[in-house]
């Protein structure tokens, strides 16, 4: 697959894997989910890693307009009276006010000032400031926050636009195409998985050549199967277009806009857009990853970073330890083979150290979903001596309740066997990935 990080395919792996084991997907856990259209089957499954770089509207609404992109105009403020400034100066019929924050559910928000709503609609510059003075610097709670909210810093202040007709359209790679597919639906503004399952022929793809890029016929047909009539029709296929060369130039994964829509003045539009970004490309996209907030992300995968560990959650009961995301991917497709559900993953790194697997057992149990440990990890380089010494003090130390299945190979194996049997723990060895995955399934069928 093209310029797709090891990690991304984890998590599409992971995921696919785990929807197939279950037509429950994990849905809306957070902000954060990619949604992935199983394009050949015609059905959807959205599937929800915890955390992505992940964008704040304004932020993604600015790449967007610096590759041409239609967006609304807009502005972003940080104190009331730059958003009062603002309002006067977009000099709109009307104005929308947004509060930023990654949580969606913003609109039926509620902030610790009392104020109701993330999102206002006024035609009084006057009101924006008011209504942001209640905004800026108070915690705003919805169904997607913790409890006790997100703080909101910035505020966005754009024109309000009507909306005529709604569309969707996606850019994301796609691994049963090796590379970049154009998704699209004339009926946007809803979930997409919905107009899936219900209308499957109302999803339209156009596999893109990674060379050539998007063809003026291809933009054309898309932009019809969309439902531009007209004048609209060209300029919904020049929009195509300048959304491939930002899908290209930030290193996406992913570019949704739903909708994408057409105003009663015939201006083609993208409203709300998400753009998922591939970790592998942080090197030569540092002004993208600059951006990232940590303030809203995931616990778990930072303080897993600290560890230098690299944590995925997903919605199964079987935590997996492993060694390198080939190997998640192996182990999450045998789990799945065996009828379980991965929990999570952590990636130990290449330098391993006792300290780590600790934290790293820390972690994976503290994970209530989690039933049993599997662990695999494969490697000529790995010490396996230092992995079954952190293993047996965190079973000690965390005083493990649940079934762990250990499979290593590496260096040091017979020592590392010796020091898990004398360790008197209930640890079940596994001969080999299957083995292990086998064990580890049925250890949570048993109890
Ligand atoms: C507001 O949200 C922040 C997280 O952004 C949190 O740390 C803080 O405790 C919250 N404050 C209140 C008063 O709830
Ligand atoms: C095997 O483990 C011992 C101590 O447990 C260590 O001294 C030795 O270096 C290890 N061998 C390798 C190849 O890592």
């Amino acid at each position: 697959m093209l310029a797709t990080s090891l990690l991304f395919l984890l998590r599409f792996h992971a995921n696919m894997a785990t929807s197939m084991a279950s037509q429950a997907a994990a849905r809306g856990l957070r902000a954060a989910s990619f949604r992935h259209l199983f394009l050949d089957k015609v059905k959807c499954t959205t599937v929800s890693p915890r955390r992505w770089l992940n964008l704040q509207e304004y932020q993604s609404k600015k790449l967007m307009q610096e590759s041409g992109v239609a967006v609304q105009r807009f502005y972003v403020a940080d104190s009331a009276s730059e958003a009062l400034k603002a309002a006067k100066r977009l000099n709109a019929k009307e104005i929308v006010l947004k509060a930023q924050i990654l949580a969606g559910g913003r609109g039926k928000g509620v902030f610790d000032s009392g104020l109701k709503g993330g999102v206002h609609l006024t035609k009084d510059p006057a009101v924006v400031g008011e209504l942001a003075k209640k905004m800026l610097g108070f915690n705003l709670t919805t169904k997607q926050t913790p409890k006790d909210g997100v703080k909101v810093k910035t505020v966005m202040v754009a024109e309000a636009l009507d909306i005529s007709r709604e569309t969707y359209f996606a850019i994301l790679m796609d691994r049963s195409c090796n590379g970049p597919v154009m998704v699209g639906s004339p009926q946007g503004g809803m979930d997409i998985e919905e107009v899936a399952a219900s209308t499957p022929e109302l999803i339209f793809k156009e596999i893109i050549d990674i060379f050539e890029g998007v063809r003026d016929d291809q933009a054309l047909r898309m932009a019809a199967n969309l439902g531009f009539k007209g004048p609209l029709q060209r300029q919904a296929a020049d929009q195509i277009k300048r959304l491939y060369d930002l899908f290209l130039k930030v290193d996406a994964t992913q570019v949704e806009v739903n909708p994408l829509g057409e105003t009663p003045e015939g201006q083609v539009v993208c409203f709300d857009a998400k753009i998922n970004f591939d970790d592998n490309a942080e090197f030569r996209q540092k002004a993208v990853f600059a951006m990232d907030d940590m303030t809203e992300s995931d616990p778990t995968e930072m303080e897993a970073a600290k560890w230098d560990l690299k944590y995925i959650g997903l919605d199964g009961n079987i935590a997996c330890f492993v060694n390198g995301a080939g190997l998640a991917m192996a182990t999450c497709d045998i789990i799945d083979l065996h009828g379980g559900k991965p929990a999570n993953f952590l990636d130990l790194g290449g330098g391993v150290k006792e300290r780590q697997v600790y934290e790293a057992f820390k972690l994976l149990t503290a994970d209530p979903k989690v039933e049993a440990i599997l662990v695999n990890i494969f490697g000529g380089i790995v010490n396996c001596a230092i992995i079954a010494n952190g293993i047996t003090k965190a079973c000690r130390e965390l005083e493990l309740k649940v079934p762990l299945v250990v499979r290593l190979e590496g260096t040091n194996v017979t020592e590392a066997k010796r020091i898990l049997t004398e360790s008197g723990l209930p640890i079940t060895a596994a001969e080999n990935l299957d083995d292990a995955a086998r064990k580890a399934v049925a250890a949570i069928k048993k109890e």
